[in-house]
């Protein structure tokens, strides 16, 4: 019976929200009988589960179209929204995209496009525009890994930072209902699973009813069984001292903090539209020391936002050099569409893009080499 199933063969780009996302659509597909496959040669349906967040991640996903072998292609996730049905005129053997907040609809799409693959009836299927999620779908039990699992605590963003797509292609701020988290972190643990990342794009606007995420924590740290959880991604405009009590007061939760900069000027974080300054910032990660003992701190740096002068970058290096990251994840500045950003003409050139970013690199390299 089992050779019978179709295999589908699921490759995920981009970030642990997609990684999350991606067992969702396996979970689901394996619920209407088709059989996840971790080999695309011998695959019927390749799926890519796309990232749009930088340029170069787009890159790799319209390659890597190119070199599918499967009957059936689709591409779901960030990209699906962001282009809609203009990636069937960029890539025509594609047969569906599917946008982020579509996924449960996919094994249908996948079954109405099998039936009529070879006929004249053949036929294309976009479905891009949905504004929210059945909570249903977080509960198909499939996971990647046996022992931690990812847990959605927020879809979409509403901070609108002036480089990103995301509030674009992953929508408004939608807070899943804090009972129906709980229950998905139950069955996790009943199925092995002891440690859990909670995620949202900025989950610190967690709010569902009387619940906001300081009471989430606490919620989550009572669950039974539960041995140790986390969370990403904090955004430093809406942190505060008061989470950072609650980090110290919740005994499983690890003390970890990735608290994305983005830059150290000030000029350019107006820019950004980010809402905090240096000294904001810098205020923040003393006081997450004084309070979080022995947490590790981590960060999101971009180079080359437009109009960076060499004294911008500079504010940028001796922040990082001052604050002292566990790590750090630089990246160049690329431009994105529907970004306010998109806007300002992209002026730092690609040789002194690539400049900053091998000097923030190499002296982070340095800092998390003497931290060891
Ligand atoms: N260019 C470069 N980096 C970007 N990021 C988001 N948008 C862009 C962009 N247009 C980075 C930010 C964010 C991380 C996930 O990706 O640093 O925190
Ligand atoms: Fe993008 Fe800013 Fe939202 Fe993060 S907080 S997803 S950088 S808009």
């Amino acid at each position: 019976m089992r050779d019978n199933k179709k295999k589908v063969f699921l490759k995920t780009f981009g970030c642990q929200m997609n990684v999350r996302d991606s067992e969702v659509i396996c979970g689901l597909l394996e619920r209407q009988g088709y059989q996840i496959s971790d080999d695309e040669d011998k695959a019927d349906i390749v799926i890519f589960n796309t990232c749009s967040v930088r340029q170069h991640a787009e890159d790799k996903v319209w390659s890597a179209i190119g070199r599918v072998k499967a009957k059936i292609i689709g591409i779901v996730g960030c990209m699906a929204t962001n282009y809609r049905q203009a990636i069937f005129d960029k890539a025509p053997e594609v047969d569906f995209v599917v946008g982020t907040s579509d996924i449960a609809k996919i094994p249908l799409i996948i079954a109405e496009i099998e039936k009529h693959k070879d006929s004249f009836l053949a036929k294309k299927i976009y479905e891009t525009d949905s504004d929210h999620r059945e909570d249903e779908i977080y509960h198909t039990g499939f996971h990647l890994d046996k022992e931690h699992a990812f847990v959605v605590v927020s879809e979409g963003c509403e901070n609108y930072c002036a480089y990103c797509v995301v509030p674009y292609v992953r929508g408004r701020l939608r807070s899943r209902p804090y009972s129906d988290i709980l229950a998905e972190i139950k069955e996790d643990i009943d199925a092995g699973i002891t440690k859990i990342t909670l995620l949202g794009q900025n989950v610190n606007m967690y709010n569902y009813k009387e619940v906001n995420f300081i009471e989430l924590l606490k919620l989550v740290n009572s669950v039974n069984g539960l041995k140790e959880f986390s969370f990403i991604t904090t955004h430093p405009k809406d942190t505060t001292a008061k989470l950072f009590q609650a980090m110290n007061d919740a005994d499983k939760l690890k003390k970890y903090l990735h608290l994305p900069v983005q830059s150290g000027s000030n000029r350019i974080l107006k820019l950004m539209n980010r809402g905090y300054t240096r000294e904001f910032y810098l205020d923040l990660v003393e006081n997450y020391r004084k309070i979080v003992k022995n947490g590790t701190l981590t960060t999101d740096i971009i180079v080359g936002f437009p109009t960076e002068t060499k004294e911008d970058f500079q504010d940028t290096y001796e922040l990082v050099n001052n604050v002292g990251f566990d790590a750090a994840y630089i990246f160049k500045y690329s431009v994105r569409p529907h970004t306010q950003a998109a806007s300002l003409s992209d002026d730092v050139d690609k040789k002194e893009k690539e400049r900053r970013h091998s000097l923030i690199l190499e002296l982070q390299k340095r800092i998390s080499l003497k931290k060891r």
